[in-house]
């Protein structure tokens, strides 16, 4: 099959410079979202019409597998849809969908599709509550004659409720037949794809409908507000599909999942949490209210308390991290493992058992297993030209307050002191400390606020 997707209009109501197919909906794309349904049909040629802004819409989503056909000027959908005739295969029917509908869901199409066939044109439609400004479906004896847009329509077609959601397939050589025939008398002077519905009537060629599971699937997207409503609708379906899948939500009105998100059994996430890229949860994990992950695994029993932030991570078993943690790109945690209070880790590999409780910053490191690392303790992994490694044994125990100036490696069990600035490699075994001297004075004076005159 050929899917065609129109994504050449500009979106003026989104009041944006950005073109309105790359607004993101759940964190990719208005366009992205209807480029990875297509191409889970398989279509030999895969088509984007595009116009306002094409050129960053083809840098942002292109591939090798788009095909890419320019209208420009916009002269209606009809005219949108003709300039990818030449690209098409004639055997094979043309699904035509839009880069502004972008939950339209696979057995929604794959109904659609069986439902016309190869010889049939087939349409997608609904019926609305409210069908104001939508193109209605004419019908005569049960049969569709013609698509009517509404502002072409008179008072008994704006009644009819069913309407075209733009969705169509068509059998391609008809299709082209069609479109070079189409007229642009209407009230808005466009060349209206819906129009080839009566031809296609007219040529006894017969018109079929289907109609989706869920009328958000069919829901387009022309201002920011529309956007903010189906971003809700789609998350409120995310979360349901969770729930069914045994996660618990503290509240399913308040996540957002911007990306592929698996679970493992009874897992529970408090409210206002937010999941972007690919994140992984083991079983038993339990995420507290506030936290953000992003490309992300936390392994078995990991549990976070409020307020963590973790992205391109992977944490092992029972970990615990948070409040307020921060583990960034590139940071391994073993088993067991515990991250506290105001603790940053960037591209840290931490072994099993270690913890870093409060007020941490652990950056290009590879700490051991047990290793204790005390309050306030910095990896300097920075010279202000380059980033260094700082190495730290098993069993290490680092007192509060202590920094590694990187490039260093501390042996196994050594003891560090509080305080002390490590500098220098540490041998195995060793209590490492700065020799220094407490001193006392007893002839000191605290200053006294003075009095306001
Ligand atoms: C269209 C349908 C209407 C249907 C509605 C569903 C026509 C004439 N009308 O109306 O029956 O109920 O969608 O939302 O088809 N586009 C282009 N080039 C153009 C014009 C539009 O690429 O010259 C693209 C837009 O970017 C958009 C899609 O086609 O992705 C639909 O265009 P839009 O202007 O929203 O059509 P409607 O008037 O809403
Ligand atoms: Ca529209």
């Amino acid at each position: 099959m050929n899917v065609v997707v129109m994504a050449a209009g500009m979106g003026k109501r989104m009041k944006s410079a950005l073109p309105k197919v790359l607004h993101p909906l759940a964190g990719k794309p208005l366009l992205a979202h209807v480029l990875a349904r297509s191409r889970e049909l398989a279509p030999g040629k895969l088509v984007v019409i595009h116009g306002h802004g094409g050129e960053s819409v083809q840098r942002a989503l292109g591939a090798p597998d788009l095909l890419w056909a320019l209208q420009s000027p916009q002269l209606g959908t009809g005219h949108a849809v003709a300039q990818a005739l030449p690209l098409l295969d004639d055997d094979a029917p043309t699904l035509i969908l839009s880069g502004d509908v972008p939950l339209i869901q696979l057995a929604t199409l794959q109904r659609l599709l069986a439902a016309a066939g190869t010889d049939k044109l087939g349409i997608l439609t609904v019926d609305m509550p409210d069908p104001t400004g939508y193109g209605r479906i004419v019908r005569r004896d049960g049969r569709i004659t013609a698509i009517v847009e509404h502002k072409d329509a008179d008072e008994a077609t704006r009644r009819i409720r069913e309407i075209n959601t733009g969705i169509l397939v068509v059998p391609t050589v008809p299709l082209k037949r069609w479109l070079a025939a189409l007229k642009n008398d209407n009230v808005q002077g466009e060349y209206y794809l819906t129009d080839i519905v009566a031809m296609a009537v007219a040529d006894g060629v017969p018109v079929v409908s289907a109609q989706p599971d869920a009328i958000w699937e069919t829901q387009g997207i022309n201002s920011k507000q529309q956007l903010a409503e189906l971003e809700r609708l789609w998350q409120r379906e995310l979360a349901e599909r969770l729930m069914t899948d045994g996660v618990m939500l503290a509240d399913p009105a308040r996540i957002d999942i911007r990306g592929p998100l698996t679970c493992g059994t009874d897992v529970s996430i408090d409210v206002n949490c937010v999941f972007e890229g690919t994140v992984v949860l083991g079983n038993d994990v339990k995420i507290g209210a506030n936290c953000v992950l992003i490309d992300t695994e936390l392994g078995n029993g990991t549990v976070l308390q409020p307020f963590t932030h973790l992205q391109g991570t992977k944490v092992g078993e029972m970990g615990t991290l948070g409040p307020f943690s921060r583990l960034r790109p590139g940071t391994v945690l073993g088993n067991d493992v515990h991250v506290g209070n105001f603790v940053e880790m960037k591209a840290a590999q931490v072994g099993d058992g270690s913890k870093a409780g409060h007020l941490s910053y652990v950056g290009d490191a590879t700490v051991g297993r047990n290793v204790n690392i005390g309050a306030g303790t910095i990896t300097c992994n920075y010279d202000g030209a380059n980033k260094h490694h700082t190495t730290i044994g098993d069993d290490v125990f680092v007192g509060s307050d202590t920094q590694f100036v990187a490039p260093v490696t501390v042996g196994s069990g050594v003891s560090i002191a509080a305080g002390t600035t490590v500098w220098k490699d540490v041998a195995p075994g060793v209590l490492v400390l700065n020799p220094r001297q407490q001193a006392e004075r007893s002839d000191y004076q605290r200053p006294v606020k003075k009095k306001k005159t």
